[in-house]
């Protein structure tokens, strides 16, 4: 499932679908495996599912309560999960090169999940920052405030962070 995330968590579109899936359960409530009430599984269909999303605040944490939903509904479903692609500060996706490194270590994720589970060696480099988080929110607000100084403001910190990004 990919989306960027809105208010913490699924956009409201996503959370449609969601919603829709109620299908694959049946409707008498029983004790589940940890103990609490659930419905039991309608179909002997488990296919493993990844969580996919974007983030427009530059820490990670952002995630923290999607990413739980997200695994209480593949639990109840019966859905293995086999990782997480997380991408904080999406708004420096557009400085030129900032995201390469990501970049291939997603299409490492694409491979792996193919084969089995996304390593946590390739989810912790996805997730790795790309700019400082104190670089990031004064590039962004430069960016949104616009005009010439906003636009020289917001290019000189992420030429910065490219330049950073080359030499590691
Ligand atoms: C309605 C709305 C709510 C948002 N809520 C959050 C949020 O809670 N936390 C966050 O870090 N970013 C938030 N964002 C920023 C988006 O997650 C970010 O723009 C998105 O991941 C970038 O992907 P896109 O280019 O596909 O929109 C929000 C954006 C919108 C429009």
């Amino acid at each position: 499932m990919a989306f960027p995330l809105y208010f913490f968590g699924f956009p409201a579109t996503v959370k449609n679908v969601i919603d829709r899936l109620f299908i694959l359960l049946e409707s008498p409530q029983i004790i589940g495996n940890c103990g609490t009430t659930c419905h039991p599984i309608r179909f002997d269909r488990h296919p493993k599912t990844v969580l996919i999303s974007s983030c427009g605040f530059p820490e990670i944490e952002h995630f923290d309560i999607v990413r739980r939903h997200f695994k209480k509904i593949c639990d109840e479903a019966g859905w293995p999960l086999a990782g997480e692609i997380l991408i904080s500060a999406a708004g420096a996706v557009d400085v030129p090169g900032l995201f390469d490194k990501k970049l291939n270590f997603i299409k490492e994720a694409g491979s792996a999940f193919m084969q089995s589970d996304i390593g946590r060696d390739i989810q912790e480099e996805i997730s790795k920052p790309v700019i400082s988080d104190r670089d990031y929110r004064e590039m962004v607000t430069a960016a949104l405030k616009g005009g010439i100084t906003g636009r020289i403001k917001s290019t000189v910190i992420g030429t910065k962070a490219i330049i950073k990004s080359k030499m590691e």
